[in-house]
């Protein structure tokens, strides 16, 4: 009986950390620029954000659109005049988390009464009325696309009215606006390309607070990479939420780009400039997009491709478009096309009617595809959605979270795996910079997107730099190695 209830206690514990880190993920970051900006603001802005890369590269935007208005940047909470949080709404888990810490910048109003405290991004779409008239948390609610409102909202604000936008648009890609580049290493940054989602999965709230898809003009990603590229920058990650259905013609001369043409575009800038992008949805990622990447050296050979779920059943449900043999052949045809292509996946456990055999079915599709790393989540039921609306949520917690212990351990199994793959072989790496664990070494990535460190060695190395490293040790997470 006590050894049971002590492996309840550390199966409890484990899921619990293992919940807390998947979710918590990137979640809560204060930014505030690091290098550069040398002018002096009447007022401070706090930002801290939440959930997806999206969110974080638009939190560089709204930056942007702050100190155009004579607004600057803090890391100090206390010290801001405007407090922002840059929200998600994926899961529930972390809807709760940005309540919680609107309760805590509430209470530090009370010592600094003429602070402003804004709600932005997902959970201001989903939840504008309840923050701000019922639980009055907040002075500002400003959805994804009204970002460049803020300065007029802001003086509502300030007048003692409630600053709300919460409209979505069909043509907002902020493509003008060049982003401060946040808490950036200066070697690696995010470029978004389109904003919104039309895939309608039934579990996602995306398409409800994101609003419609649309994609950002061609010439004007380049140019930002351009920018990067001449500011020092290696490196670029494309960002949208389905960037294999970017597509965008030009409104004068009709020209027309798909992301391969995108993708082979923004490598051209420099050989030297590494591109990466996420996220491909399986149903749209071509042929095209993966001779491309084959043909040119500097795109990283990694695609983050989410299953969700290895049963076409309920993929189905899911609302995924493609079955599980449709995904398998994918899988498949990227390896043809480049042998050795790094693979992670996003898993969702427990969804609405999930047997055993669907999620034993999901288990040996891991095992299959090989995933490097995969994102792995219970599932949540998100109001609005089609599944919240079509289906009960009938998977009972304490299964989803077997499941999704049962899950973990498989991809840890498999992360160590792949990494043992790659003991004794040699990787250019792009140096990120110092390891977090030691003054002495180097972090840096693999084209394949592992994570790489190893001796400084050669002290004219810097980050920034590419070093060849042969890897001769490795954890479930990290490959160790050597310069040569
Ligand atoms: N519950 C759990 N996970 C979700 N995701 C999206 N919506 C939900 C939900 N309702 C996961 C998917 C997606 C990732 C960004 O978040 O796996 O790919
Ligand atoms: Fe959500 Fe699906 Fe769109 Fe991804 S592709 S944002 S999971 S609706």
């Amino acid at each position: 009986m006590t050894n049971c209830r002590i492996f309840v206690f550390f199966f409890q514990t484990m899921v619990d950390l293992i919940e807390k880190l998947q979710d918590e993920a990137r979640q809560g970051e204060a930014i505030a620029p690091k290098f550069g900006d040398t002018r002096s603001y009447a007022r401070k802005f706090y930002i801290e954000s939440y959930g997806c890369q999206m969110n974080f590269a638009d939190s560089e935007i709204i930056a942007s659109i702050l100190q155009e208005s004579g607004y600057g940047a803090t890391r100090n909470a206390e010290e801001a005049d405007l407090v922002f949080l840059n929200t998600c709404s994926i899961r529930e888990k972390a809807e709760q988390t940005v309540r919680k810490r609107l309760t805590e910048f509430k209470s530090l109003k009370k010592s600094n009464p003429g602070m402003l405290i804004g709600m932005l991004g997902c959970m201001a779409e989903r939840l504008k009325t309840t923050l701000l008239e019922e639980e009055k948390l907040v002075d500002m609610v400003v959805g994804p696309d009204a970002y460049r409102t803020l300065p007029v909202l802001i003086n509502q604000a300030d007048g003692g009215q409630k600053g709300v936008n919460v409209l979505l648009s069909r043509e907002e890609t902020y493509a003008d606006i060049s982003p401060v580049r946040l808490n950036s290493n200066g070697v690696t940054a995010f470029v978004s390309i389109m904003r919104g989602c039309n895939n309608m999965c039934a579990f996602c709230v995306v398409p409800f607070t994101r609003g419609r898809e649309r994609s950002r003009d061609a010439f004007s990603i380049v140019a930002e990479c351009r920018d990067l590229w001449d500011k020092g920058y290696k490196e670029v990650t494309l960002l949208g939420q389905n960037v294999d259905s970017y597509y965008w013609h030009h409104p004068e001369t009709g020209i027309q780009v798909t992301f391969a043409n995108l993708l082979e575009m923004v490598a051209n800038v420099h050989p030297d400039l590494r591109v990466r992008f996420s996220t491909s949805h399986p149903k749209d990622i071509t042929d095209e997009v993966l001779h491309v990447m084959a043909k040119h050296e500097n795109i990283c050979k990694y695609i983050h491709l989410p299953v969700q779920s290895g049963s076409t059943r309920i993929l189905q449900l899911m609302n995924r478009t493609y079955t599980r043999e449709w995904y398998l052949a994918k899988v498949k045809r990227i390896m043809e096309v480049m042998p050795g292509c790094g693979i992670s996946s996003d898993i969702i456990t427990g969804f609405c009617t999930e047997t055993d055999q669907d999620h034993k079915d999901t288990l040996d599709l891991m095992a299959e595809s090989g995933y490097d790393f995969s994102y792995m989540f219970k599932y949540s039921e998100r109001p609005g959605t089609l599944a919240a609306k079509r289906y009960e949520d009938d998977v009972p917690e304490e299964v989803k979270r077997r499941r999704l212990e049962e899950i973990v351990s498989l991809q840890n199994r498999l992360s160590l795996e792949s990494n043992k793959r790659d003991l004794g072989k040699t990787f250019k790496v792009l140096i990120e910079g110092e390891s977090k664990r030691s003054s002495q070494d180097w972090m840096g990535r693999t084209s394949h997107s592992k994570v790489v460190v190893f001796p400084k060695e050669n002290k004219s190395l810097k980050p920034g730099d590419y070093v060849m490293v042969k890897v001769n040790d490795c954890t479930q997470g990290t490959l160790l190695g050597q310069i040569i």
